[in-house]
């Protein structure tokens, strides 16, 4: 079993970024984050774009606005920013809170600032495979990772474990594409799916984004596939000061043995989403110049 080491491969990355953006004169690339509310992990997922944004000289802008925001409200705020020739890239982290229409909102933001790739035309563009537009920055993360791990998705069943707008279905999308690295078999599985075991143990490669803690256990993993491993859950845990543990969506210590390669979590798909962001405001800042 080898370990994918999503921390060192993203500083690769971070680190090509930044030596990019130094050769840039003048106007920097800004990225606008809109955080709605205090969701704790979202907080944190902010401020860790905040400073990845500033360790390679991308300006960030931080929104903050009120957790009754209505959605005609949080509608101006990104019409503005969609405007504001000062700002490439535009984020609205999600999880929003439950009044607001959280795909409206995607739908909002101006494409060629949709640095999350959530927007309509964004995700049409995946499953069209123009690479003119913006790929989502975990299922981006994901492909990135295999094929800096010497990964080939070629003539592999690729499982994807969920269906989320987020993760699910864009990474079928990318698995599936008919370019190098893709070109993998792929099923898309969800927790309406009848005899998932069945179907999770004929993946070659397991993508689990079904968003529940250690969900997949060694009886869903044939031996010798690559799992990725998606999942950030905070689990109550007495014993961390924090008053919890973060784990995947994979039941680590069963599976891993099993495996020829899995990403850990924390430091494996997470460090990821953050660098391909910051790849993807690079690219709106220069298909805007
Ligand atoms: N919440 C969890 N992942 C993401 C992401 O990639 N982008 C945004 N905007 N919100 C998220």
């Amino acid at each position: 079993m080898e370990l994918i080491d999503g921390n060192q491969i993203a500083a690769t990355l971070i680190a090509e970024l930044k030596a990019d953006i130094a050769t840039i004169a003048g106007r920097k690339p800004c990225l606008a984050l809109v955080r709605v509310g205090e969701d704790p992990a979202s907080v944190s997922y902010v401020r860790k774009k905040e400073k990845t944004a500033e360790e390679i000289g991308v300006t960030s802008r931080i929104i903050l606005p009120p957790i009754d925001i209505s959605q005609e409200e949080l509608f101006k705020l990104i019409d503005s920013l969609n405007a504001d020739a000062g700002v490439d890239g535009i984020l609205v982290q999600s999880p929003l809170p439950k009044h607001i229409d959280e795909v409206a909102v995607f739908r909002r933001v101006a494409p060629e600032k949709d640095v999350d790739g959530f927007n309509t035309i964004n995700l049409g563009k995946v499953a069209q495979e123009d690479d003119t537009g913006f790929v989502a920055c975990t299922p981006a993360g994901i492909m990135e990772l295999l094929a800096r791990s010497g990964v080939d998705l070629k003539g592999k069943h690729v499982v994807v474990l969920g269906r989320s707008l987020i993760v699910g279905k864009p990474i079928a999308l990318l698995a599936l594409q008919k370019r190098a690295g893709a070109n993998g078999t792929v099923t898309i599985c969800h927790s309406g799916t009848a005899n998932l075991p069945a179907l999770t143990r004929q993946a070659d490669v397991l993508v689990a984004a079904i968003g529940r803690p250690e969900f997949v256990t060694a009886d869903m993993v044939k031996p010798g596939a690559v799992v990725i491993d998606v999942g950030i859950n905070r689990v109550p845990d007495a014993t961390k000061k924090t008053g919890y543990r973060l784990t995947g969506d994979v039941h680590f210590p069963s599976v891993a043995p099993l495996t020829s390669k899995i990403t850990p979590v924390p430091g494996g798909v997470g460090p990821m989403t953050v660098a391909m962001l910051m790849k993807n405001t690079v690219k709106a800042y220069r298909l805007r110049r």
